[in-house]
């Protein structure tokens, strides 16, 4: 039986499908390369030394996606494939809840056709919206405040609801917290189409010149330096996590759901002068005013993965530092 990768040639996906195959895990990718590209697949390949059985099949496309069920004996999905700009989901709001709220359940729907009954889908941190408390524990009150977030909070009740109805079905829910870094291998990372809308996207740009300048948003948060303090989580514990979640499911049925963070708090400036630190380049910033919507910290309470899933991250962030500069260094010598 096959674990079906949806958006598996995304940042976290190829990740994640790198660990399923060391794992010996039998994958099938899905995606429709809107926000990554088909040499990703050759970057898995090359990493893995295996081969990786995909369908280039948008989600909303149920005709080729029942092909891909039809095909293949799918036992769970890990569910990535999603758009995910927060800007872009307030400008164009019907196209955010097309693209994950649609695509999801038609994926849901052939899932209950072909008997598949285990999932693992991508939430975020942005489900908690202003927190009351820090760190952040999954029963605390959920809120968003753009439609991407809430396109993840609708697949989240979706998801539940699903569960409700099917005894037999197991699904784990895995609210990310800021993903960074990249494959040691330097092969494989975070390529955003256009002008990045996160910080270390961004902190790269300034790096290689392509930008002048990063400017932060704000310095008057209050936390210990005025910015804003985040949980930043290397990609490649992220993936491992997912690993985990699918031993989870793959015992118990019901809904689980799990913060995956470090449970530590860092602000831009951390973030920047680590980079500068373990990099040795220079990253000119200025500040600037805050961002609407953002707010001053969020940090994960992580004990529940640990004790649940007996995961926990353990790349720390000077490796998240190194290991993003590294992908883009190795991406300009092409
Ligand atoms: P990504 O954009 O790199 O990967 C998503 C992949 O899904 C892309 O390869 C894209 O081409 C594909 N895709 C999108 N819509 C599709 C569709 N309709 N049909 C087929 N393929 C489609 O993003 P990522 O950073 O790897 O994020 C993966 C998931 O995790 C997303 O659901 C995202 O919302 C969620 N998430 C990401 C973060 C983050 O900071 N990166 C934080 C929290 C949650
Ligand atoms: C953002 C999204 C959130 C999403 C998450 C992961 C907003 C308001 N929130 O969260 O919904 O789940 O990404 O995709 O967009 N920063 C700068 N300068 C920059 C970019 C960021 O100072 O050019 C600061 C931010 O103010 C923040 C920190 O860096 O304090 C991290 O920002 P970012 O990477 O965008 O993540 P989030 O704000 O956590």
């Amino acid at each position: 039986m096959s674990i079906l990768v949806t958006g598996g040639a995304g940042f976290i996906g190829s990740h994640t499908v790198v660990e399923l195959l060391e794992r010996n895990e039998k994958i099938v990718i899905v995606d429709n390369f809107c926000n990554s590209s088909p040499n990703v697949l050759d970057k898995i390949r090359d990493i893995t030394k295996k081969d990786i059985k995909f369908y280039e099949v948008d989600l909303l496309d149920e005709k080729n996606l029942e092909k891909v069920f039809k095909e293949n004996d799918i036992e769970a999905v890990i569910h990535f494939a999603g758009l995910k700009a927060v800007g872009e989901s307030v400008e164009q709001p019907i196209k955010y809840y097309h693209n994950n709220i649609t695509g999801t359940l038609i994926l849901l729907k052939l899932m209950q056709k072909y008997n598949c009954d285990k999932i693992v889908f991508s939430s975020s941190a942005t489900v908690y919206g202003k927190p009351e408390h820090l760190p952040i524990k999954e029963d605390f009150p959920l809120s968003t405040t753009n439609p991407y977030g809430s396109t993840k909070l609708m697949i989240e009740q979706i998801i539940k609801d699903v569960c409700i109805s099917n005894e037999n079905f197991s699904v784990a829910i895995l609210r990310y917290f800021n993903p960074i870094g990249a494959h040691e291998s330097g092969l494989i990372g975070e390529m955003p189409n256009g002008i990045p809308n996160n910080i270390m996207p961004y902190i790269l740009k300034v790096a290689n010149g392509e930008y002048n300048t990063l400017t932060i948003f704000g310095n008057d948060y209050d936390t210990h330096d005025g910015t804003g303090v985040r949980d930043y989580i290397h990609v490649v514990d992220l993936a491992r996590g997912h690993l985990k979640a699918l031993d989870k499911i793959r015992k118990e049925k019901g809904v689980q759901i799990y913060n995956l963070g470090t449970g530590k708090g860092y602000s831009v400036l951390d973030l920047v002068y680590m980079f500068e630190k373990v990099n040795k380049v220079k990253i000119n910033y200025k500040i600037g005013p805050r961002r609407p919507g953002d707010i001053s910290a969020c940090y994960a309470d992580v004990t529940k993965a640990k004790e649940e899933l007996g995961w926990k991250a353990e790349k720390g962030i000077e490796e998240m530092c190194k290991d993003a500069w590294r992908f883009i260094i190795k991406q300009s010598k092409k």
